[in-house]
């Protein structure tokens, strides 16, 4: 199989709608709903740390490997990294690599369409102000009523699962592209104004900043470390190809450190500006950090019920999370769509009528353990659970793993060097070491101290 020079899908128009359409699928649920709650399962500082670390030290390295790779193949993960490993003269079992990322993907976003269906639901709640001037109780016990309902929940996940698959349909650059240059800009101001909300909570500010930036490594579990560094997989979007598929319409010329370094820290800012806009209203209504995936669906509703022009701030930062997550969601099954595509001839249309409607079916799964499944657990997770620590936990870094050692080992160092285009050779053989030992070894080590065979 040889590899083409551009994508059958277009390129991206520029350098600069790459790093927004990459932002986008980075920045989601992820930093908003997910980064601070478990952060506060977790305890706070020490997991904050381990988290930063696995950023800049795994998820960096993985995400310039992940667009090389797509950039040098230029087509879905499975054809690129079978064109590739042939290039190479290694094994064609690595074009497999890419099914466990469409897997991670399909099963990763039935469960992300149930959560950012909920957001959906908030913003007219806020819009119509059902939350002035509510108690931390009262916030709580409407949160209650919306997951307790099976069939509101399905509506809104329907909602999400259908807007999502229009937009993919649409295609690289009128679909992907479009959606992102309004919103990170905007999501980005709501926050800071959430965040001065919150600081003017005094003392509560700074037991967050407390709780979140001083380490105590004593609250630190190897369940939280396996989830910190999973967390770094899942927020940055590694592990599965979808940054992969992103590179794969990068322009030739784009510098991958560069934008792999603006990606990664605009996804950063976003989760720690969460975390300040959230933990300050935890310790000031006397909440519990660890209140789980309720957490921002809890919190926030108490803030916006308080301030001035809240039903307006909070209506548009719902609206907004529900597009951070659709920019997020697009990627999740670009993957397969691309696949699909380009392997067995149908349409983009027909692909993401029938990806949609399994992942869909899947998302039910989800939906039901907040309710009538509550009580079905495996292993003490229930399906929802379950989901978010097998893709999170296990697929991501496992998936990020075999990237790194395809990029490190199995690619040649002529191939790396002139796709990543690095003129510093201390910058180059930085990459290169990082990717040949230490984000293996690290994710391997992780993986086993969860056997128990290793404590610390
Ligand atoms: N990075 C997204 C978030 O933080 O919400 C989630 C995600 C998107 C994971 C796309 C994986 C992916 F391919
Ligand atoms: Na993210």
């Amino acid at each position: 199989m040889s590899r083409p020079l551009k994508s059958v899908h277009g390129e991206w128009t520029s350098r600069w709608a790459f790093i927004l359409a990459a932002t986008g699928a980075a920045v989601g649920l992820g930093n908003i709903w997910k980064f601070p709650y478990i952060a506060g399962e977790y305890g706070g500082g020490a997991f904050v740390l381990v988290y930063l670390a696995c950023i800049f030290a795994i998820g960096v390295p993985i995400m310039m490997a992940e667009i090389l790779i797509g950039r040098r193949g230029r087509q879905n993960p499975f054809n690129s990294l079978a064109s590739l490993a042939e290039e190479e003269k290694a094994s064609s079992l690595w074009k497999y690599l890419g099914f466990g990322g469409v897997l991670a993907g399909f099963l990763i976003l039935s469960y992300y369409s149930v959560i950012a269906g909920q957001a959906i639901a908030y913003v007219p709640r806020l819009l119509f102000g059902v939350f002035e001037g509510v108690t931390p109780d009262g916030a709580r016990n409407l949160h209650l009523a919306l997951i307790q309902d099976p069939e509101k929940l399905l509506a809104w996940h329907t909602l999400f699962m259908m807007l999502t698959m229009l937009i993919v349909s649409r295609g690289v650059q009128r679909g992907l592209e479009k959606s992102v240059r309004f919103l990170m800009p905007a999501l980005f101001l709501i926050l800071l104004i959430l965040v001065a909300y919150a600081y003017q909570t005094g003392v509560y500010f700074n037991q967050a900043v407390t709780f979140l930036f001083k380490p105590d490594f004593s609250r630190l579990t190897t369940e939280g470390v396996l989830t910190a560094m999973g967390h770094a997989f899942f927020t940055l979007s590694l592990g599965m190809g979808a940054i992969m598929v992103y590179g794969s319409y990068l322009p030739k010329k784009a510098s991958i450190l560069k934008v792999s370094l603006a990606i990664s820290f605009m996804d950063t800012a976003v989760a720690i500006l969460a975390g300040l806009a959230i933990f300050p209203l935890v310790f000031a209504n006397g909440m519990s950090p660890g209140a789980g995936p309720s957490l921002i669906f809890e919190t926030l509703p108490i803030a916006f019920g308080h301030m001035e022009n809240g039903a307006f701030f909070g209506a548009m930062f719902f609206l907004l999370l529900v597009f951070a997550g659709l920019s997020s969601a697009i990627a999740l099954v670009e993957p397969v769509v691309t696949w699909l595509v380009e392997n067995f001839e149908i349409k983009r249309l027909n692909a993401c009528i029938w990806v949609g409607i399994l992942v869909w079916l899947l998302g039910l799964l989800s939906l039901f353990s907040f309710n009538v499944l509550k009580d079905w657990t495996w292993l003490d997770m229930t399906a929802f659970e379950l989901l978010d620590y097998l893709t999170a936990n296990i697929m991501l870094p496992l998936g990020g793993m075999l990237i790194a050692i395809f990029a490190g080992w199995t690619m040649s160092q002529r191939s790396t060097q002139e796709e990543l285009g690095i003129k510093s050779y201390l910058i180059y053989h930085e990459w290169r070491f990082l990717v040949r030992y230490v984000t293996p070894i690290a994710i391997f080590v992780v993986f086993v101290s969860l056997t128990g065979v290793l404590d610390f």
